[in-house]
């Protein structure tokens, strides 16, 4: 091209060109060869997420003065609903009052009442709900009040619901006495001495008085005698015990085991971190150990495990490790916080259900009727189809009711999984005459496991501990499974049994979420996800939730490479339930007063939120 050279313009304009060209090929190359995921973590940090851009939910801030009876009531619209009904026919202080209502969620009537205290005066601590919710209060994008049994004309606020295990009391005095009468007080029971409280003896205490309600009656034919069951939270040394998560702890033992006349026992499942500290070996130790780090209130819920203990329980090898991406050992609680649970169900043979609990969740209901609820809606789920139902995300306005969802679940999965599951390697016949094995294929058999999150197959669906499998043979195709994300769970006895065996005589295991799923998977047991309500921070369009979370294979939440248990996780960001979510703690701490305003609301006095119970993960700080 020699006549370019000629016009110095043309050619320096011809050089601009080429290398912008050039900078672009060398950048597209450069994109081209960055994994998928970190290409995706830059768009998002430059671009953001794209629901970001739906708008955002100010229901939620609502406060007592906007109560309407359930029938009344409309969730908020895409529009700024708020600047066309600012200020009118809110309800007056007296108006609020006559809505508060005790709240009772328990359903039996033979069970003798309970105390806190060895004397028999210092009642359990009453709850306070509301009569209806505040106008424009949203819908959970996923999950249902309805199917599940769960109440939703009612809302909390966090005197109702907290005041009665400590909340403010101070504040609340202080605030009565104000001039301007701003506040609502809720009855509630004279304050208590906490540090007088042991919560262990308490509980029994109410077992003891309670004995009747769990012993087999002989005379009655089929009659069964109500299971009890374990909540197991988990906690560590050095674990801070704020007051918040005090009144959390109270709130769980007086709701789930004083209140029910001792159906729950609530535990602390101690990790000792020190791994030179043998424990098992000396009572001044373990005294030592439990002064240092378990409040006096509950220091005779604890029980201690550590990882060097579970290496003595669990010995090994463990081989066959597919792969290692945390670079965590085996005995660790990131890998394997179920070791210490299945040893703990080993030594507590007295529950016929486990529930794994953490110590950064909360409910702004009553954990009774939450956790009773489940498992009786769980029990009562047939058990064909349940694997692919259990997979979905159930969003209300798009499947309508429950059993409309579960035929359009059927529809979409002609085969089902259903009786365990044929692998290389699988032990599962081993265990086949076990008593407790015969009858799970019955529907009305109680769950062995129940999860709060989908039961989504991670074959190939890009979440990240997917092949984090040990002690199957390496040169056939990895065992089947199954993950349900957070590992708040119950799980039965049988359940809990086989994970035990399966660990010490099979030397296997899997990550922590996908344990107990696969297990479940392999041998055919009964598990449930239970389609709790959860919201979020936006309004998003329903069938767009539909096509993102539900984006799996066969309609299910996993098994390709849109999941949003992989590479699409940031969904679930703006919601109330998942390991990551940020607005569960934001939500809490407005609701508790101490978020930012939000526009209108100042969340103080008749102004404070009143929310519809709902289940929140991750409360990282108060
Ligand atoms: C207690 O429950 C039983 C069985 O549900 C019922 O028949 C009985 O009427 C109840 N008694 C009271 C006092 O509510
Ligand atoms: C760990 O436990 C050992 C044995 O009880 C003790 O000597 C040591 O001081 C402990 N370490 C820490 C950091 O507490
Ligand atoms: C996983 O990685 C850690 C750190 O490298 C190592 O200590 C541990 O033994 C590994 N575990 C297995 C089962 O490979
Ligand atoms: C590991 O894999 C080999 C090859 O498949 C197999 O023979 C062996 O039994 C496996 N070991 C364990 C502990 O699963
Ligand atoms: C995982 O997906 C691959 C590719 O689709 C398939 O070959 C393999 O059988 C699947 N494994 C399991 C356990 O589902």
């Amino acid at each position: 091209m020699p006549q370019l050279h000629q016009s110095p313009f043309c050619s320096r304009q011809l050089r601009w060109t080429r290398n912008v060209t050039a900078a672009i090929l060398i950048l597209f190359l450069i994109l081209y060869h960055i994994p998928d995921r970190t290409w995706r973590g830059a768009n998002l940090l430059v671009f953001g997420a794209h629901w970001e851009r739906f708008p955002r939910l100010n229901g939620y801030y609502a406060g007592l003065s906007n109560l309407v009876p359930i029938s009344q009531h409309v969730e908020e619209g895409v529009q700024d609903l708020w600047s066309k009904t600012a200020n009118t026919d809110l309800l007056s202080e007296d108006d609020i009052r006559t809505r508060i209502i005790a709240y009772n969620p328990y359903p039996h009537n033979n069970t003798r009442r309970c105390f806190l205290d060895d004397k028999g005066t210092v009642d359990i601590p009453a709850l306070y709900s509301y009569q209806g919710i505040p106008q424009y209060h949203p819908e959970p994008l996923h999950g249902s009040y309805d199917a599940l049994g769960l109440r939703d004309d009612i809302c909390f606020d966090r005197y109702g619901r907290l005041g009665a295990y400590g909340l403010d009391e101070n504040a609340t005095i202080q605030e009565h006495h104000s001039p301007d009468g701003s506040i609502t007080s809720t009855p509630r029971s004279k304050s208590i001495n906490w540090q007088s409280i042991d919560w262990s003896a308490a509980q029994h205490r109410c077992h003891d008085t309670n004995k009747h309600r769990f012993v087999q009656s002989l005379s009655s034919g089929d009659h069964r005698s109500t299971p009890r069951q374990a909540l197991v939270l988990r906690t560590w040394t050095g674990y801070h015990y704020t007051p918040h998560v005090m009144m959390n702890i109270r709130a769980l033992i007086s709701e789930l085991s004083l209140g029910s006349g001792a159906e729950y026992d609530v535990h602390l499942l101690v990790h000792v971190k020190n791994n030179s500290a043998q424990f098992w070996e000396s009572q001044d130790l373990y005294r030592e150990i439990l002064h240092a780090n378990v409040p006096k209130e509950f220091r005779g819920l604890a029980t201690f495990w550590s990882e060097s203990q579970m290496e003595m329980v669990y010995p090994g090898p463990f081989l066959n490790n597919t792969l290692n991406k945390s670079g965590k050992s085996i005995h660790g609680v990131y890998r394997s916080s179920h070791m210490p649970l299945q040893y703990f169900a080993q030594n507590n043979a007295q529950y016929e259900h486990f529930w794994n609990w953490e110590m950064d969740m909360r409910y702004t209901g009553h954990y009774y009727e939450l956790l009773d609820r489940l498992g009786h809606w769980a029990n009562a789920q047939p058990r064909h189809g349940l694997w692919e139902r259990s997979a979905k995300y159930y969003l209300e306005k798009m499947h309508g009711t429950w059993k409309q969802f579960s035929d359009l679940v059927h529809q979409e999965n002609p085969n089902t999984i259903f009786g365990p599951v044929k692998f290389p390697s699988s032990q599962a016949l081993k265990f086949q005459r076990a008593s407790w094995l015969s009858s799970s294929v019955e529907d009305d058999k109680d769950a062995d496991l129940i999860t709060l999150s989908p039961l989504f197959d991670p074959n190939e669906s890009g979440w990240y501990f997917d092949t984090d499998i040990t002690g199957y043979p390496s040169d056939s195709p990895l065992p089947p499974r199954r993950v349900a994300i957070i590992a708040a769970s119950r799980m039965s006895r049988g359940l809990l049994h086989l994970m035990h065996e399966e660990t010490l005589q099979y030397r296997r295991s899997m990550w922590t979420e996908m344990w107990a799923p696969s297990i479940a998977l392999h041998y055919g047991l009964k598990a449930v996800y239970a389609p709790h309500p959860v919201y979020y921070d936006r309004k998003w369009p329903v069938s767009t939730a539909d096509k993102i979370f539900n984006a799996g294979k066969h309609g299910s939440s996993g098994g390709n490479a849109f999941s949003v248990f992989g590479a699409f996780e940031h969904n679930h960001l703006g919601s109330t339930w998942y390991h990551n979510a940020r607005f569960a703690g934001e939500l809490w701490r407005s609701w508790l007063g101490r978020g930012s305003r939000h526009g209108m609301f100042s969340q103080q006095g008749v102004d404070r939120m009143c929310l519809r119970s709902m289940l929140l993960h991750t409360v990282k700080y108060e």
